[in-house]
């Protein structure tokens, strides 16, 4: 299994993952977005054939009243390879890129409050924090964790 920078050309193969393993989908104008504009945050896992398993879509936040902040928009690993460590790899990838490249003091996302593998990794593995519950956040009306996870000290 190989874990490398998502590239335009992934692009189509990425927002088919995403329609299979998840129910906020987008469109591909929103993958381009992510790709173009921060080119270092997004990565895939590949298999030996080069078949796309799992990516992580990340961008920055441009909010100028807070200090610089990146995103996870969507992360999924194909059900056939869940449990080998590719999503926590995906994700150390993409946040320490996110400080390097953008200086990130912080990483956010949502998650639905029953999503117990997803929980699972973002805070017990990952050591995020519950910043918030976001009342019926998504289109189906349930809550979402709105987490964070602290990439610097801020002063
Ligand atoms: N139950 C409990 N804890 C879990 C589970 C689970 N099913 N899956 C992962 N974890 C935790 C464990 O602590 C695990 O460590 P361990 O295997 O040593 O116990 C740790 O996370 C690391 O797991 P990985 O193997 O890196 O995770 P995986 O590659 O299986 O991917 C993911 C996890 C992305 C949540 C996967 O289950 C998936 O694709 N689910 C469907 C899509 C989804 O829910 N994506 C997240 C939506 S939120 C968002 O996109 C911002």
């Amino acid at each position: 299994m190989n874990i490398r920078q998502a590239t335009v050309e992934d692009l189509l193969e990425i927002q088919n993952t995403n329609l299979l393993d998840l129910p906020e989908n987008y469109q591909m104008k929103y993958y381009l977005y992510h790709a173009l504009t921060w080119p270092q945050l997004s990565y895939i896992a590949e298999d030996g054939n080069g078949k796309i398993v799992g990516y992580v879509l990340a961008k920055m936040e441009e909010e100028p009243t807070d200090v610089p902040h990146g995103h996870i928009t969507s992360l999924s690993v194909m059900r056939t390879y869940r449990r080998l460590g590719l999503a926590q790899k995906l994700m150390t990838q993409s946040t320490k890129q996110m400080v390097e490249a953008f200086d990130a003091h912080y990483v956010s996302l949502h998650v639905r409050k029953t999503n117990r593998a997803a929980i699972g990794l973002y805070r017990d593995t990952l050591q995020f924090e519950v910043h918030d519950i976001e009342k019926k956040y998504y289109a189906d009306g349930e809550d979402a964790y709105a987490m964070r996870l602290a990439l610097k000290e801020d002063k």
